[in-house]
């Protein structure tokens, strides 16, 4: 089996959980490649996508909605599971937000995504630049200051327990080789 990890980041943080899951579908004997959305010309020989987008400014990066509308009709016709990256899962209420409002349903339904999980993701205040504190601090919709998000809360057993679950529904057996 196939799979393409395909990911939008701007800070890393989402390529590493790309790179993440990539690893652990290899131990499932998966032929797998993990790449930026920007640098996929093709998708047609993978069997599998998975998404994964940081969200800004409550929405989904650019590049990946350019790349999920060039590649639309064919995404629509394989398995595919998204992930998407973000500070506001963090908070009380914050899965409930996240599905409601960062997640878009036409979309989802209408690419025939099978599921679309929120991770935790990385902000560190002394790695984003003033543009980006100006737009956090502008249009980040959460309740906790921003300022109380400076740190990689990534959650390395829950990404696995994902990775996990899809292996499971995909019949994927491990890899003894390597
Ligand atoms: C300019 C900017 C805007 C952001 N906007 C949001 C937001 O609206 N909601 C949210 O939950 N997280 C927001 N975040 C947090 C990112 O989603 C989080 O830091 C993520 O891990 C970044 O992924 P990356 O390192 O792959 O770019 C924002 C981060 C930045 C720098």
């Amino acid at each position: 089996m196939k799979i393409l990890v395909a990911y939008a980041s701007v800070h890393g943080s989402t390529g590493e959980i790309a790179q993440f899951i990539s690893n652990l579908f290899k131990a499932y004997a998966a032929e797998v490649e993990c790449a930026k959305v920007e640098d996929i010309q093709d998708i047609s020989s993978y069997d599998v996508i998975i998404l994964g987008t940081a969200i800004h400014e409550a929405i989904w990066l650019t590049s990946m909605l350019q790349f999920l509308d060039r590649f639309k009709a064919e995404i629509a016709t394989k398995i595919t599971y998204m992930f998407i990256t973000c500070i506001r899962v963090l908070e009380t209420d914050g899965y409930e937000h996240v599905m409601k409002n960062y997640v878009h349903t036409p979309t989802v339904e209408a690419l025939h995504i099978r599921e679309v999980q929120p991770f935790a993701g990385k902000m560190k205040l002394d790695h984003i630049n003033w543009n980006e504190r100006w737009l956090l601090g502008l249009r980040y919709d959460g309740n906790e200051l921003k300022q109380h998000f400076n740190g990689d809360y990534r959650d390395w057993y829950a990404i696995s327990t994902w990775v996990n679950k899809i292996a499971q529904h995909l019949s994927l057996k491990p890899s003894f080789e390597s």
